[in-house]
């Protein structure tokens, strides 16, 4: 089994490397980004992990998906969406996605993490709560991986009812939030040092330094990675001011 991951703030890449680790240890869990995911998708076994964005999967995992339809014909795929506090049917919209490939989807697991929208003040948690969010993250995983080692797979956003939760919660509302790519990412150019860490690290390649300064192009796929490691805090997207960057390794080392 492997396992491919779409992650902004680190969160996904965590659960999908624990459950992996738990169930496989020889198992690799790699990048959506990478050029390693291609060869993982031969897999007869995966682990597909991402955020749920507004009740929706991210555009880039859509594309990926429809990208590889020929991949999925026969494929078992054990969905991980992870969450900052509802997510319905997240795991489910990928599962309906994937089916229509072929794949057999084997199950699902949606999972609270701290929230990676740094530039909203309404979602910002503690240092303590986050990390609780974390230890119980870590706990329902490996609960996860135990049930599932005994044939019992978790069937968590996959049902008629969450369907109905995710659509009538959310995605009816901000569908055309996750139809495609965006180009609403916003660039502080002079509180920028022109580091390019932005750049190096967009999933998207989105973002490209142009006489020292980032420029981003409207192939953001909304995941936060550049707005959570920008060293000046210099851009961001939903919000107009970062009010904490996210990061899973910092919330996970912070109080343990
Ligand atoms: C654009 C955007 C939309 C989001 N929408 C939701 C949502 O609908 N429900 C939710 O619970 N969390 C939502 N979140 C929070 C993330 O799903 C959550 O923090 C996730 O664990 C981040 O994972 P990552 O670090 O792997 O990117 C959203 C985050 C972003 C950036």
């Amino acid at each position: 089994m492997n396992a491919i991951y779409l992650s902004g703030t680190g969160n996904s890449k965590h659960a999908a490397t624990l459950l992996l680790n738990c169930l496989d240890p020889d198992g690799r869990a790699v990048p959506i980004e990478s050029e390693d995911a291609l060869a993982v998708l031969e897999s007869e076994e995966l682990i597909i992990a991402y955020p749920t964005q507004f009740s929706n999967i991210p555009y880039m995992v859509r594309e990926f998906i429809n990208k590889h339809g020929d991949s999925w014909k026969g494929k078992k795929v054990f969905l991980i969406t992870t969450m900052g506090l509802f997510s319905g049917d997240g795991t489910g919209c990928a599962a309906r996605l994937l089916r229509k490939y072929g794949a057999v989807i084997t199950g699902g697991l949606q999972i609270k993490m701290p929230d990676s929208v740094c530039d909203c003040k309404a979602l910002k948690k503690t240092a303590e709560q986050n990390n609780g969010i974390i230890k119980e993250a870590d706990r329902r995983i490996t609960e996860a991986a135990k049930l599932m080692k005994e044939g019992k797979y978790p069937q968590e956003g996959l049902s008629v009812f969450a369907h109905l939760a995710g659509l009538f919660g959310q995605r009816l509302w901000f569908y055309n939030k996750t139809t495609g790519y965006t180009d609403k990412l916003k660039i502080d150019t002079a509180r920028c040092i022109g580091c390019g860490l932005c750049a190096n690290n967009c999933p998207a390649q989105n973002l490209k330094i142009v006489d020292g300064k980032p420029v981003a192009s409207d192939h953001c796929t909304m995941c936060y990675r550049c707005i959570s490691k920008c060293p000046k805090q210099a851009i961001t997207l939903l919000g107009k001011e970062v009010y904490e960057q996210a990061s899973y390794e910092r919330y996970a080392n912070e109080l343990s």
